[in-house]
């Protein structure tokens, strides 16, 4: 301790040796330069000083003001790994500013800043020494993400993961009577309902629906056209809304091949258990064939002509992942968990279904498929501190090779999303944050907070924003805002109060408005992209629990094609690549 004292002292006499006066012009253009430099102040804080995304500076800041946000602001970590300023640089950046503010440049500020400065630094040089554990300095080894990346070891299989599994037609049935009369030239929403809202936000004499519906509607109006209740012996707990690429079936979860009801089973088991798939006629809204798909869907979406699926529960020799030919009902080819080294939870891929991007969640956290979100429940309770990693395995869907593995800087990623330029993919994590990586080297742009257990998210047309739905996953309470991020900064720009239980958001294929599922409500609610404005709340039939949402769009001679799912736009729709669809 004592030497300690020592060492400490003769670094402040050190620091302390006199500085001589500056020249005040030669400082005040010097911080110029600084300020205005490519990775200046000037980026976030505006050539003025008045503020972008940092706060205004025309209070005028002194360098122990700067230095401060240097040692403590994340957000200006660019700054010292860029530009490095010296106290010196500091003093005439503060110069600068106060020209910027009209503050008075008294000629001997600079030495009395330097000075403050110095006792600053020093009395941090002189600051306590604490002991560290032997667990201190374990955690110390792997706390940083740079040690998750600088250590990654492949997880999955080298070579092709492919596997098969043969699915089964277990029953047909007659598609029945159209439910509604498409029209040419309008677009139509589709909406899956379960029975499971949450009964506590939708007041006292609310009652659950008893059976699973199958909800259309007009994009336009925003009003529902028609529903289809299926017969309770076909019900299992819903998840996800997915339509053929010719928008002329739609799917739902089906019952279990073995007749036992979900709500028999307790707790994540049902979850884990299989189940099946229906497809249903897209005008009748009826169910034409239930498939043994082994395994339980979670998310599907268009892929190419095919669905890509992810599963919730898998058959004991089922696949984690999917293509299901939606004119066959076969499975194309599909992985299981064991080739890559941990949990599918869900997959996605870019607008030219070029890769297949499975977000993977590391085992043993709950026994089975159930591991991330048992993990994310633990972290967000306090029972865990740390975990391992998750990351994104990127398929090749022609090899069925594994081509790159990027660890996400986050806990339990639920959703991804490439841009149209396929340059970069942002990345929704469950433990309260968002990234935004490089496409092809995984590299992290920027990571930043959300709001509490964010779910879902879309970019709006430009690309300029990502909105995220701040669902309350694993939170154990229900989240009822929207986060909007700066896609260029990772800036939260604006909070959306919402509907309780938003798990999805989607960019209407106009380009123009953003689609909020609410699980807890049975409502979808439509924002304004650009005033963020709320259009509509949609009550679906019941007020049942929605999942996912896909468009159907016909065109002037009646032919349907999907052309947003909650993958991504298709059969040339985009209002990324400026190709929205003129009225929804
Ligand atoms: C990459 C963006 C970015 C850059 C570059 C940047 N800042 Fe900041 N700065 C911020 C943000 C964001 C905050 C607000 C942090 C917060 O919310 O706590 C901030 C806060 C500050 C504050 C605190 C303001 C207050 O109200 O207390 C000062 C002072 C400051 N910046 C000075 C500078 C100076 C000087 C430079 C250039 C050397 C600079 N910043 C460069 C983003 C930036």
């Amino acid at each position: 301790m004592r030497s300690n004292f020592f060492l400490s002292f003769a670094l402040f006499l050190t620091l302390t040796t006199p500085i001589k006066a500056q020249n005040v012009d030669a400082l005040v253009e010097r911080g110029q330069e600084l300020f205005n430099s490519d990775v200046g102040c000037k980026i976030c804080h505006a050539e003025t000083g008045e503020g972008l995304v940092g706060p205004s500076l025309l209070f005028g800041p002194s360098p122990v003001d700067i230095f401060d946000q240097l040692e403590s602001n994340p957000v200006m970590g660019v700054i010292v790994s860029e530009m490095d300023p010296s106290d010196e640089d500091l003093a005439a950046i503060s110069m600068y500013i106060r020209t910027l503010a009209g503050m008075e440049l008294e000629a001997d500020l600079p030495e009395r800043w330097l000075t403050d400065l110095e006792a600053v630094k020093s009395s941090q040089a002189e600051g306590p020494v604490f002991a560290k554990t032997a667990r201190d300095l374990q955690v110390e080894a792997i706390e940083t993400f740079a040690s998750v990346q600088d250590t990654w070891t492949r997880r999955s299989k080298e070579g092709s993961v492919l596997s098969h599994y043969q699915s089964q037609v277990l029953q047909t049935f007659d598609p029945g009577e159209a439910k509604f009369e498409p029209q040419p030239g309008k677009t139509y929403f589709y909406e899956n309902v379960g029975t499971a809202s949450t009964p506590a936000v939708l007041g006292d004499d609310y009652v659950l629906p008893e059976k699973n519906q199958i909800v259309v509607g007009d994009a336009e109006t925003h009003e529902v056209v028609a529903s289809y209740a299926l017969p309770k012996n076909l019900r299992a707990t819903v998840h996800t809304t997915m339509t053929s690429p010719d928008g002329r079936y739609a799917y739902i979860i089906g019952a279990r091949a073995d007749g036992v009801a979900d709500s028999d089973m307790a707790g994540l088991a049902r979850l884990e258990a299989s189940a099946t798939l229906l497809k249903a006629d897209a005008v009748t809204l009826q169910p034409v064939s239930q498939i043994d798909i082994g395994g339980r869907i979670h998310h599907g979406q268009i892929f190419k002509d095919y669905m890509l699926l992810d599963m919730f529960g898998r058959a004991p020799n089922g696949l984690a992942l999917m293509l299901l030919d939606p004119n066959t009902d076969e499975i194309i080819g599909g992985v299981k968990d064991v080739d890559l080294g941990g949990f599918v939870y869900t997959v996605w891929s870019d607008k030219d279904y070029e890769y297949i991007y499975a977000l993977m969640e590391p085992a043993g956290y709950a026994p089975g498929r159930g591991t991330g979100m048992a993990a994310a429940y633990d972290m967000y309770g306090g029972k865990l501190l740390a975990m391992r990693p998750y990351w994104v395995a990127k398929i090749n869907p022609e090899t069925w090779e594994v081509e790159a593995e990027f660890p996400i800087p986050g806990y339990r990623p639920n959703w991804l999303i490439v841009d149209a330029a396929k340059e970069y993919f942002y990345v929704i994590n469950t433990m309260g944050n968002a990234a935004k990586m490089n496409l092809e080297t995984g590299e992290v742009l920027w990571t930043n907070g959300t709001g509490i257990g964010p779910y879902g998210g879309s970019l709006n047309a430009d690309e300029t924003e990502l909105w995220v739905a701040n669902k309350g996953e694993a939170a154990g309470f229900m989240g009822r805002t929207l986060t909007v991020l700066n896609t260029e900064t990772g800036y939260p720009q604006e909070t959306l109060y919402g509907a309780y239980k938003v798990d999805h958001v989607l960019l209407s294929p106009n380009g123009k408005e953003m689609w909020a599922t609410s699980n807890a409500e049975g409502r979808i609610y439509v924002y304004d992209v650009n005033t963020k404005e709320l259009l509509s709340k949609i009550d679906m039939p019941g007020n049942g629990d929605v999942h996912g949402l896909a468009w159907v769009h016909y065109d002037e001679n009646g032919e349907s094609r999907t052309v947003r799912d909650q993958g991504n736009f298709h059969n040339g729709v985009n209002p990324m690549t400026g190709n929205a669809l003129a009225a929804p």
